[in-house]
């Protein structure tokens, strides 16, 4: 008899983002822009702003803590640290978030990058450290800050926040199935070369670009055997903004000629919406964001959609990164998952952020260009669990509170 195949997948999810938030209506009074443009035109109605002593660090170890203080640490020995803003060009962002957590030294700690896709590299890479040796649990922490200029066109897709998912065996909600379609093409669509705080961006085109990929991962996913479109029943796209995830499905519909309404469309991605809306692009934990979201739903609370009960039903997931890279794959929603999730929790760390005017805002953004290397002391900003208390002697101090 043949030994069944392993399920492994995302057994835990958890979030966190910045404690101060900016609404979108004072970037538009600032820019004399009518605010239909961002609450209706790309779908973002907030922008969750770091404070000075936060951080990718801060907000990976409040998302992980979450996990840990549920399952703890033990048997974890893989911390794979996603992200696109690293505080230093040698050392992952994962050993700090390992410090702070107190996890044991019998660990292997890395970060990835590749823009807005690198969590997806993450969990792909989970899956095959947990197929290899079922007794190992992988804790994947997805952290970004999007930055663009000033008065940019990118700015009111700014927006921060962190996502850490364990993935184990058995997992209670999301099981990953095997099938992905894959898509890389070398252009420059969004980068951030490293003397730049903010990133580059060519914004049509990267619009272009994002949806051509959509198309190729699917159309590699289609012929390795994945399933049909219609045997998928919520999608979750990489949010930019939210706008963008309309978009995307709007093209997948098209391109499997799909006789679904506008209405039909809109109702396998609402719920994936929520979050994003009000933290704004958190490029490689935007789509994880999603996920939490979509799970979240139960059709009560601030931006519901229908509040199905997913348990059994198929997720498509498209994960894409700028430059670029993208996969596509499916996940299918475990029984018993409502049971594990965290939703007044996730909707407190939205609704507790302490809201910022346009001035303070603009002035938190030019400040992260004047820190040069010198030794500084950050003020206690925020009331985070965890801070970035500085730099002394060329390194990065983090504390823990309480
Ligand atoms: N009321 C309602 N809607 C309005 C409006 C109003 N008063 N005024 C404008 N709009 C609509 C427009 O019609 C448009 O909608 P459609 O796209 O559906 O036609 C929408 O608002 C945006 O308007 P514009 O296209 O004129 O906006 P823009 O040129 O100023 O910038 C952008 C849009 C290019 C997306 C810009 O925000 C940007 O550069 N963003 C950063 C790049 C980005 O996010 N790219 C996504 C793909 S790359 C990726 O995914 C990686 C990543 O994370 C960056």
């Amino acid at each position: 008899m043949s030994a069944q195949p392993l399920r492994i997948g995302i057994h835990d999810i958890s979030f966190a983002t910045a404690h101060q938030v900016l609404d979108l209506s004072e970037i538009a009074e600032h820019s004399g822009v009518d605010v239909g443009k961002f609450y209706v035109g790309i779908g973002q109605s907030e922008m969750s702003m770091p404070a000075a002593d936060e951080d990718i660090v801060t907000m990976g170890a409040e998302a992980a803590a979450r996990i840990l203080d549920r399952h703890g640490a033990e048997g974890i020995r893989t911390l794979l640290f996603a992200t696109e803003s690293g505080i230093d060009q040698s050392k992952s962002a994962g050993v700090f978030v390992h410090g702070l957590l107190g996890m044991g030294e019998n660990c292997r700690v890395v970060e990835l990058k590749q823009a807005c896709y690198s969590a997806t590299a993450a969990l792909q890479f989970a899956l095959g450290v947990v197929a290899r040796d079922p007794r190992e649990k992988v804790l994947v922490i997805a952290s970004d800050v999007a930055r663009y200029a000033l008065d940019s066109s990118g700015e009111p897709t700014q927006g921060a926040a962190a996502v850490a998912f364990l993935v184990t065996v058995d997992p209670g909600l999301v099981e990953i199935e095997p099938v992905t379609g894959l898509h890389t093409d070398d252009i420059h669509d969004f980068w951030r070369p490293n003397h730049l705080s903010t990133a580059l961006v060519d914004g049509k085109y990267s619009l272009a670009a994002y949806l051509r990929s959509l198309e190729g991962a699917w159309n590699e996913y289609q012929s390795r055997g994945g399933v049909p479109f219609e045997a998928i029943d919520r999608f979750c796209y990489h949010q930019p903004f939210t706008k963008m995830a309309v978009k995307a499905h709007d093209r997948l519909n098209t391109i499997v000629g799909s006789p679904l309404d506008r209405d039909q469309r809109r109702a396998q991605i609402e719920a994936s919406l929520h979050i994003n809306r009000r933290t704004g692009n958190s490029y490689t934990a935007s789509i994880y964001a999603g996920l939490l979201s979509l799970l979240n739903d139960d059709g009560t609370g601030d931006g519901a959609a229908d509040g199905a009960d997913l348990a059994g039903r198929r997720i498509g997931f498209f994960s894409y990164g700028s430059g670029s890279v993208s996969e596509f794959f499916t996940g299918v929603v475990q029984p018993g998952y409502r049971a594990l999730l965290r939703a007044d929790e996730d909707a407190a760390v939205l609704d507790d952020r302490v809201s910022i005017d346009y001035a303070r805002y603009r002035a938190l953004h030019e400040s992260v260009d004047e820190v040069r290397g010198e030794d500084i002391l950050t003020a206690a900003e925020t009331s985070g669990p965890f801070r970035f208390a500085g730099i002394t002697d060329q390194m990065r101090q983090y504390q823990r509170r309480g």
